[in-house]
């Protein structure tokens, strides 16, 4: 099945451009940063100290995650019999995700259902580390990018609480799978281009690869 990877720092367009670009091919979506979003706010409603690795692991083991596509074609997860999708976009949440994330274990488990979920279906999926360390081997790899100055105004125009320099740069630095550009990756400065204008270059690309909208 196909993989399209599409990586790149915060606001830089992913969850945007991967949802339309999923809806013309006609592929399901997957948001890997919901994943970890999901299991920060477990993990801080279990009270659990975000900067000691083992205590996030241990929260962890002990919980139930699943994860689907959805009848819209969209992936959830559901942990602990809950679906917390208006939370994922908790101050708090942003604030400790990049923490989460960093821990090994927790990358081990979310890219495992990742891939569980590309089993049997073609799929668009966004996140930081998809080309690099989820999905190396596929020949399909995007790395959306711009300036932190129009990341910065995108993210306040949505109201959100957000400190995105600082989450990228705990992203970039980190030592499992950081965020960095693939090899192979093709690279799309968004700073100035319309959401359409991103998912049209994208598909510029992957036409002659053989991969059409419907
Ligand atoms: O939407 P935004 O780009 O702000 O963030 P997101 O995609 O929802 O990801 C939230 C956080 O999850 C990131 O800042 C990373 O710490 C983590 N993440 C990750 O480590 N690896 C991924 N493949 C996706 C997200
Ligand atoms: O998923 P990620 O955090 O990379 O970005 P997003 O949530 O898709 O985009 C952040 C915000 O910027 C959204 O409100 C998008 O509509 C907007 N955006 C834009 O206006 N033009 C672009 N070329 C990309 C994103």
């Amino acid at each position: 099945m196909s993989v399209i990877a599409i990586d790149g720092p915060a606001a830089s367009g992913k969850s945007s451009v991967s949802r339309r670009l999923a809806k013309r091919l006609g592929f399901a979506y997957v948001n890997s940063g919901s994943m970890y979003r999901a299991v920060t706010w477990e993990v801080l409603r279990q009270g659990v100290d975000t900067t000691s690795p083992a205590d996030v692991a241990g929260a962890l083991s002990g919980s139930d995650i699943a994860c689907g596509i959805g009848d819209g074609g969209d992936s959830f997860i559901r942990i602990n019999g809950r679906i917390p999708d208006e939370a994922l976009r908790d101050s708090r949440v942003n604030l400790h995700v990049s923490l989460v994330a960093a821990v090994p274990a927790v990358r081990d488990l979310v890219s495992a259902r990742l891939r569980a979920l590309a089993e049997n279906r073609d799929v668009v999926m966004e996140g930081r580390d998809i080309g690099s360390a989820v999905f190396p081997e596929t020949p399909f790899k995007f790395y959306l990018d711009a300036s932190p100055e129009i990341r910065r105004r995108r993210r306040a125009a949505e109201g959100q609480s957000d400190e995105i320099e600082a989450r990228d740069k705990m992203d970039s630095s980190r030592k499992s799978a950081p965020l960095m550009v693939a090899g192979g990756a093709v690279v799309i400065d968004t700073s100035h281009l319309a959401l359409d204008g991103v998912v049209d270059a994208v598909l510029d690309i992957l036409r002659p690869l053989g991969i059409t909208p419907r």
